[in-house]
């Protein structure tokens, strides 16, 4: 979603619904209008109004918006400044804002209400992770029996069950919700409301974004604290790994990127490479394997693998590295620290921007992701259009997506270490980088198999859409 964005969701929102739409479905979006969204450049409209009712006979008028993403989404945008005109989306300058149960439950039920006034009553309505998983509750809950959405049917996928949503038990009055469910099997837990459960209980069909993961979260570690609600609904919980919009990520067109390449030709790469060196003020030497991180800098994330391992490994080994993040301050500082210790050879760039992202992917030569845990991600799969070998934890989508190197063959897309510690990783790198030297054939041909893997939308949005016919033949059965 090029409108407003944190990471990977955005990413997947708009790919999965441009997907959706080529399949023939009328998928549409609905997002906050953030003030900080350039109305201008997106050619954003008004449409209309609603009135939005909460909880306690509380009413809010809302504008509507609308733009199409990429001339082929409409995308909707709800306009209410108390909540989405400042800085941020979860977090501003002084932190968490603290009404996003709120805000986020207010986003869900004015999409009920929006799709009611505008005339467009969906087969599915599908909720993206805690700021949404309330809406399945709103749909089996609010006007059941008159409303014109009273055959539409629920999903909700888990992008990260790191964040869950929990909020005081005094949110749900707003909400509009009843003491009968705030109930320990729906949203209560240790006496706060914690959104993503209540999803879980609601929804007509749960998903997430890796078959491993979705193994994962059934387990004590992977489902922190609703392994159990989710065993409950194993039956209805589907692992679809994310696809990648390949019209934003592919060295072939990307205009974000110096010099475009192709499987036939990479000659573009190494320009990449050096306008990447040059970029973040690093040694201009071709011959050094660089490694690129490109992330949140967030627990999850292994960022305390990365400090034990990144020290030893860049003192020890011939190799240089680019971070571009933010996030964590004890983070910042380690990547402050790290890129001064080690002037020529560690660049780095605290923030968030696109266009790093874009050239780190395609002049770095590999991409490291040590993540604790994750559901999917996105950047390893588009590291592997670039030919940018990942060095990635065995773990969710990591694993999914990634086919470990053999040396004996020469097999595999990149490199692969199991335990989630430092040493592992250190080693793990030391595995690449020995690679890098002393068998450079095998990483022409790693990087061959890594550009020719597809992960296109349009076969994950064909799994979405059995997902979609799975919740409605189950909803049917429940309202029957
Ligand atoms: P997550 O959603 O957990 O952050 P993903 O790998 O699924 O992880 O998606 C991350 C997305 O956000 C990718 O598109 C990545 O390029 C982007 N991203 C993350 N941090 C930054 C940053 N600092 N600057 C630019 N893009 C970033
Ligand atoms: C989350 C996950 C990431 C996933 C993304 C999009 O933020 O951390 O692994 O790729 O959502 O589904």
């Amino acid at each position: 979603m090029p409108f407003a964005k944190t990471g990977g969701l955005g990413d997947v929102v708009a790919g999965l619904s441009k997907a959706l739409r080529r399949l023939g479905h009328d998928a549409r979006v609905l997002i906050p209008l953030y003030s900080f969204i350039d109305r201008a450049k997106y050619g954003i409209k008004p449409i209309g109004t609603a009135c939005v009712h909460m909880g306690a006979g509380i009413e809010h008028w809302v504008g509507v918006h609308q733009t199409l993403l990429d001339d082929e989404v409409p995308i909707w945008f709800l306009d209410f400044d108390a909540y989405f005109g400042r800085p941020g989306i979860y977090d501003g300058p002084l932190g968490h804002h603290m009404d996003n149960a709120f805000r986020f439950g207010f986003l869900s039920k004015a999409a009920l209400q929006i799709c009611k006034d505008f005339q467009y009553i969906p087969h599915i309505m599908h909720a993206h992770d805690w700021p949404t998983a309330i809406l399945p509750a709103f749909l089996k809950t609010w006007d059941r029996i008159l409303s014109p959405l009273s055959n539409t049917a629920s999903v909700l996928t888990i992008h990260n069950i790191g964040y869950q949503g929990k909020y005081d038990a005094n949110v749900m009055p707003y909400l509009g919700l009843g003491v009968e469910h705030f109930t320990s099997e729906k949203f209560e837990d240790f006496g706060k409301t914690n959104l993503l459960k209540g999803g879980i209980w609601f929804a007509d069909a749960l998903t997430t974004v890796s078959p491993t993961h979705a193994k994962e979260i059934l387990g004590p570690i992977g489902g922190q604290g609703l392994a159990m609600y989710l065993n409950n609904r194993s039956a209805d919980l589907f692992g679809i790994l994310n696809g990648a919009d390949y019209s934003r990520w592919n060295p072939a067109t990307d205009p974000l990127i110096p010099e475009k390449f192709s499987p036939t030709d990479l000659t573009g790469k190494a320009a990449c490479k050096t306008a990447l060196q040059r970029r973040f003020h690093l040694e201009e030497r071709p011959d050094l394997p660089v490694f690129g991180i490109v992330s949140r800098f967030a627990h999850q994330k292994g960022f305390n693998l990365l400090r034990e391992a990144l020290p030893p490994a860049l003192n020890n080994m011939l190799m240089q590295c680019v971070i571009l993040g933010n996030g964590d301050a004890d983070t910042e500082n380690f990547v402050h620290w790290l890129t001064a210790a080690h002037p020529g050879r560690v660049g780095s760039h605290i923030g968030y921007s696109d266009d790093l992202s874009h050239l780190i992917e395609a002049g770095s030569d590999f991409f490291l992701m040590p993540s604790l845990y994750e559901p999917c991600g996105l950047n390893q799969i588009y590291s592997l259009k670039y030919a940018t070998l990942p060095v990635v934890r065995a773990t969710g989508g990591l694993d999914d997506s990634v086919a470990n190197y053999s040396e004996s063959t020469g097999t595999g897309t990149g490199f692969k270490f199991m335990e989630p510690d430092g040493l592992a990783l250190y080693w793990c790198i030391g595995w690449a980088v020995s690679t890098w030297f002393d068998r450079p054939h095998h990483i022409t041909r790693l990087r061959q198999q890594a550009m020719a893997q597809n992960f296109d939308w349009a076969t994950s949005a064909r799994q979405y859409v059995a997902v979609y016919q799975h919740a409605l033949r189950k909803k049917r059965s429940i309202t029957a």
